[in-house]
């Protein structure tokens, strides 16, 4: 980013506890021929000394203490109207404690997401700005500037809301993120384990991403790219330029995901908000369990082998492909669902006013989870709705998703039934079946579990004909399933 400002003609000034580092990005600056535009400070003093006023300070650090420690260390050389834009990663409630914080002294203190990963960092990103209102107006020319832009050349930023509202969508696109990284690599798995190549999955995934609901899927266009990736070099048997996802996937990856922590809070909050996540919840809890490598292994052997996928033997596989297909699509759109039900619910409770046509533009591109057939087909009539309210935003309500859920769904059930007939791996898809049967459902068998509840805590029920209620309510009616014990007995 400190390029991306620079090459904007600003005059960055850096601060970075290693000076390795900043002296690396000066001299790449030099070398872009931002000559002078990017110098390096060692201390807070001298770094805000140089600033012009009203100082514009972006923070782009690891969540948590770290940016507690900055801020408190800048905090005495700044003044009244100074803003702060914060473009990690941040957990939305440090962003509100620290907007607190800086309202007493008149500094203005903005949260803003950005996505797209370290070469959209340097491109322009796609960000997602919250907090300060008048700092939010000053800062808006800069950030349309440097911003990713569209199709159409719009930026993809706009001004989210208030408080923590920009990192908190941020922490939603992260899990919806998750959702649709997971159901792309099962698909990946059931694709190998139909015997095919890597350079023909990444063909099938060239057409996914050219037509039909996948289409400009940004994860499924990384995914061809990767998988016709070949080396310039020869590889150690002398073959000229290896594939190297070959190279790569087959010797050097292990299967294990780690994390930063943002699908953690998303799944956190997806909870607190009582909001259904399947998806989300189960694509968080993969990556969890990927993360046990040594522990896998130890009850890979006491379960003698475990339960391996088993080779695909597939009879018709241009139409099992597209099943594949319409699956995938089915866990990417479930996990746009999840995450705008969770961003409504959370914008109703903490009265954030988001803006929710932002959300569009800013999803439109540059971002990880940028997939044109859902920005254009699915999110725009919606999101761009002048007449939305927080409270309305559901997309499982709307005509068009019931369209393509129920154009989907026979396919994802044909898919779940063959991953459990034969082992594969495929928990973001089979929990996404599970959500849309559930969401959809009107006579789920946990009316027992009700009837249960009571039985052992008096924890009363919800009569049939009731009027439906949505989120956790207490029944209202209790049964004395047994005989109540009296002391003689
Ligand atoms: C982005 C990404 C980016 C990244 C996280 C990884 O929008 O550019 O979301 O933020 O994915 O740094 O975070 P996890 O390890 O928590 O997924």
């Amino acid at each position: 980013m400190t390029l991306l400002f620079a090459e904007d003609g600003l005059i960055v000034n850096l601060s970075d506890p290693e000076e390795k580092t900043m002296d690396r990005l000066i001299e790449k600056a030099e070398k872009q021929g931002y000559h002078g535009r990017v110098k390096k400070f060692t201390d807070y003093k001298q770094l805000c000394k140089a600033l012009s006023k009203p100082r514009l300070l972006v923070f782009s650090l690891p969540h948590g203490g770290v940016g507690d420690k900055v801020l408190e260390g800048l905090m005495p050389n700044l003044e009244k109207g100074d803003i702060i834009l914060d473009c990690g990663n941040e957990h939305f409630a440090n962003t509100e404690r620290r907007q607190a914080k800086c309202r007493g002294t008149n500094i203005r203190y903005i949260g803003c997401g950005v996505s797209g990963g370290y070469q959209a960092a340097r491109a322009g990103p796609s960000m997602c700005p919250g907090g300060d209102e008048s700092a939010l107006r000053d800062v808006m020319p800069l950030l349309e500037k440097v911003a990713a832009k569209d199709k159409d050349g719009k930026p993809c930023v706009g001004i989210i809301g208030k408080g923590g509202a920009g990192h908190y969508v941020k922490m939603v696109h992260n899990g919806i993120e998750h959702g649709m990284m997971s159901a792309i690599c099962e698909a990946w798995g059931i694709l190998v384990k139909m015997g095919l190549g890597y350079e023909e999955i990444g063909n099938i995934l060239k057409k996914w991403d050219s037509n039909g609901e996948l289409k400009g899927t940004f994860l499924i266009t990384i995914g061809a790219d990767l998988s016709h990736k070949h080396d310039d070099k020869q590889d150690i048997k002398g073959n000229e330029h290896p594939l190297v996802i070959s190279e790569v996937l087959d010797k050097v990856v292990q299967d294990v995901t780690g994390e930063e922590g943002t699908g953690v809070w998303s799944n956190q909050e997806a909870i607190e908000h009582h909001v259904p996540a399947f998806t989300l919840n189960v694509a968080h809890a993969f990556r969890l369990a990927s993360a046990y490598r040594g522990d896998r292994i130890k009850a890979n052997e006491v379960t003698d082998g475990g339960f391996p996928p088993q080779q695909l033997n597939i009879h018709d596989k241009d139409s099992f492909i597209e099943d594949l297909r319409k699956a995938t699509y089915a866990a990417c759109l479930a996990s746009y669902i999840q995450g705008m039900h969770l961003i409504s619910r959370a914008d109703q409770a903490h009265k954030w006013d988001i803006n929710y046509g932002n959300i569009w533009k800013i999803w439109r591109a540059g971002c990880i989870i940028k997939a044109d057939y859902i920005s254009d087909e699915i999110l725009a009539p919606i999101l761009l709705s002048s007449s939305l309210k927080a409270e309305n935003i559901h997309l499982l309500f709307q005509k068009r998703v019931a369209t393509d859920i129920r154009n989907a769904y026979p396919a994802l059930r044909r898919i779940v039934s063959k991953v459990v007939e034969t082992d594969q791996v495929a928990p973001a898809l089979s929990a996404t079946l599970e959500y849309y049967k559930i969401v959809t459902g009107t006579d789920l068998p946990t009316a027992f579990y009700e009837a249960e509840l009571d039985y052992f805590g008096s924890h009363m029920f919800d009569k049939k004909g009731e009027k439906g209620t949505n989120g956790p309510l207490e029944g209202k009616f209790h049964f004395e399933w047994k005989p109540v014990r009296t002391q003689s007995q």
